[in-house]
């Protein structure tokens, strides 16, 4: 099993180009039509902010609860000014001022419930929302006992499957069009995840009126 300390380093490799950024260059791909100079991109639990080297034309704001990350994120990127962290918590309510584009991957499999993180997601979301995570015909909800070892008795790690319908009926209700996308990194094959049969997809969502100006 991974543990914690397994997946800080694995997180500083990816910050330090030492091992391939595996989901980052397709959700390059599947965002440039929708890119622009000069737009903002929110990533929500951005972990050490390694996904900001995939978008260096971009005004790139990274957010996560984890100080460990962003204080390693920070030191990183001290020298580029358009890239910034903020400690959020994504369960608590949106970012203050929606950015254009906003990524979240690998994020909403672990928090208890899709909502609220997916909907405060959304409402941080000015145009384009790109997500990764578990999906399935059926909602799903699995825990396993935490990675860190201290915690490991006391806390439990969420690893959920959300159901495609759930996702799209948040989508519809807050004014966004998605679609489903296959994981070119995983080929959205099913894999066993923590226990259980997990698939990876994208989905991304656009804002019908996407003037990005009022929250939803
Ligand atoms: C599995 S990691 C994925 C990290 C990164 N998105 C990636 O693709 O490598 C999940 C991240 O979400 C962060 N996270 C978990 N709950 C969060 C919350 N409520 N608000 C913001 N970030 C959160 C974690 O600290 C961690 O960095």
């Amino acid at each position: 099993m991974v543990t914690a300390t397994d997946y800080l380093d694995l997180l500083i490799q990816r910050l330090n180009d030492e091992i391939p950024l595996t989901w980052i260059a397709p959700a390059r791909q599947i965002l440039e039509p929708d890119i622009q100079p000069q737009m903002s991109l929110l990533d929500v639990g951005c972990a050490t902010g390694y996904a900001a080297k995939a978008f260096p034309e971009l005004d790139y704001l990274g957010v996560d609860v984890e100080e460990k990350y962003l204080e390693i994120a920070r030191i990183h990127f001290a020298k580029n000014n358009r890239v910034n962290f903020l400690s959020h918590d994504v369960l608590r309510e949106p970012i203050d001022n929606r950015r254009d584009i906003v990524i979240l991957n690998a994020v909403l499999e672990h928090c208890s419930t899709l909502n609220p993180a997916f909907e405060n997601v959304i409402a941080s979301t000015g145009k384009v929302l790109l997500i990764r995570t578990f999906l399935g015909e059926s909602q799903q909800i699995h825990t396993v006992p935490s990675p860190k070892p201290a915690f490991a008795d006391k806390v439990r790690k969420f690893s959920n499957q959300y159901a495609f319908m759930d996702v799209f009926r948040t989508l519809e209700r807050h004014g966004f069009e998605g679609t489903v996308i296959r994981d070119r990194y995983t080929d959205s094959l099913p894999r066993y995840v923590d226990g259980s049969m997990r698939t990876f997809y994208f989905v991304k969502a656009t804002r019908r009126d996407s003037t990005g100006d009022n929250r939803s």
